[in-house]
Parts: C-alpha cells; structure tokens; sequence
C-alpha cells in the first residue's frame, strides 16, 4: 500500500471538514529551486489548483476557499502582477467546462473591480458558467484582504445606521457575518498554509475564529493529493472544542 492508500483508508468520510480554505504559498520558492522564473512557479500553482479542485470535489468537500491574489500584493513588481492577472484569466477560461462537468459552483471574493477588464469578464462569464451547479463551492479570492473586508463591513453597517435602518445596539456577530464577502458561507473548519510560514497574511481573519490551522513546509506546485489527504487526516485527528471543555465535547458526543 503506498502512502496515498494509506491515507485514504484512514480517512473517515462521515468526519470530512466542510469547508476548507487554502493559503496558497511557495510558487516563488519552487521556481527558483528548479532555476526557473517566478512565473512558471506560479503556472505550475495553476496546476495545484485544478488537482486541489478535482480532489475536494471528488472528496465531497463543501466549500474550498483560496487566497489567489491578495490586496498586498498589488505591490509586487509590475510584470509579476501581470503574470498573475494573465494566469488566473487564462486559467478560469481553460477550467470552465470542466468545472461545469464537476458540478462546480465558482464566487468570486474581494476587490473584483480592481482586477484588469479581461480577466474580470473571463471570471465573471466562469461565475456565470457555474451559477447553476450545485456541488463544490470554489471560492476564488481576488484582490481580496480581511482588512479591507471588515472596513467595508463596518463602513456598510454605519451606513445603514445613518440610513436609520439599523440601531447600534442591533449590530451582533450576525450583522457582521453577514456583510462580509463571506456572507452565507459557513466558517471554514481547516485552514491550510503551504510554503512554510506560519502566519494568516490578512486572511479571512473573522471567519477562521475557530477553524482548525494546519501549516506544511510543503510548497504549493508540489501540494498534490498525498499533501492533501495528509492535511485532512491530521485534521481529523484534531479536538474541536469551541471553547469547552474535553469532558462536555466527549459527552455532547454520546448524547
Ligand atoms: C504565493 O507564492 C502565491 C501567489 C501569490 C499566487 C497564487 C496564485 C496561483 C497559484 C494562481 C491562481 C490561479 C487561479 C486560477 C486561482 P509566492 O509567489 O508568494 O511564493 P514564494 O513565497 O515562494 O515567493
């Protein structure tokens, strides 16, 4: 039995995480490793995406989260910004129909107007493509941070207030929740950062309150089915509490 069997024989499907969200990191690194250019790193994380993508679904995971583009790196050089724009325009393009095959719902999370007019129609006519289908959640972020996320929450909400449709004592964690880009998603139970650092970078930073993190030196073109099954069985080896007790979660159990 090699590792990949393994794994998945240990893997217990009535305990599968809902929603699983992705730091994608270690494009850079594992370009240079190969004496390559940062951006057939970044190609090569297309690929992880569409392997990551087709095992989530095929695990009949809920929802899968991925931090493609944050607000921060906007600041990154010029021609590697639009490495990136071309990457995820060209990618969404060439995945449609097979996403449209899986069953495969794409929504699209943060700052969309900011991304270049064509890759904005090539991820809006994939959004379109997929409005109907009812299986995996793919949640692409893009241009997206969790700063800027709870700004424009707070800056709504205080709208809304001025508006007189809400009063302050209303605003609970509901309201919050619900002007997020993340409005309607549950929180995500797993959230995996590949590459080695161990930090959250601005994502999603409300919604992982509870969510269980799982860091790997692994490095994101090189995050095949092995690494992810990995994951999700250390994930399942984990006590969620929720702030309780062992005890009360062990009986909440048997009840
Ligand atoms: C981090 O690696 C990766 C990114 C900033 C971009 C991730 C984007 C993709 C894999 C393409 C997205 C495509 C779709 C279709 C969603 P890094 O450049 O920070 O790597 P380093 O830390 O080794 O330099």
């Amino acid at each position: 039995m090699d590792r990949t069997e393994e794994l998945t024989s240990r893997l217990n499907m009535t305990r599968m995480p809902r929603h699983v969200a992705i730091i994608m990191d270690g494009n850079g690194r594992w370009a240079r490793e190969r004496m390559k250019g940062r951006s057939e790193g970044h190609a090569e994380g297309v690929n992880s995406v569409h392997n990551i993508t087709k095992y989530a679904s095929d695990l009949g995971i809920g929802y899968l989260t991925l931090y493609a583009f944050s607000t921060e790196n906007w600041n990154r050089p010029a021609p590697e910004v639009e490495t990136l724009m071309y990457l995820i325009g060209w990618a969404i393009r060439k995945e449609t129909p097979e996403l449209v095959a899986n069953n495969v719902h794409i929504n699209l999370l943060g700052e969309i107007d900011r991304l270049p007019e064509e890759v904005r129609r090539d991820l809006e006519a994939g959004r379109e493509a997929t409005a109907h289908c009812t299986g995996l959640n793919l949640n692409l972020c893009l241009s997206y941070s969790s700063r800027w996320e709870l700004t424009r929450a707070m800056r709504m909400i205080a709208e809304e207030a001025a508006r007189g449709e809400i009063s302050a004592d209303m605003v609970n964690e509901e309201t919050v929740s619900s002007h997020l880009s993340t409005a309607g998603i549950p929180d995500p139970d797993l959230l995996i950062r590949t590459g080695g650092e161990q930090r959250i970078s601005n994502f999603l930073l409300w919604q992982i309150a509870y969510s269980e993190l799982y860091f790997t030196p692994v490095l994101w073109p090189d995050f095949g089915h092995e690494a992810f099954l990995e994951a999700l069985v250390d994930y399942q080896g984990r006590e969620r509490r929720f702030g309780k007790t062992s005890d009360q979660v062990k009986e909440e159990k048997q009840n």
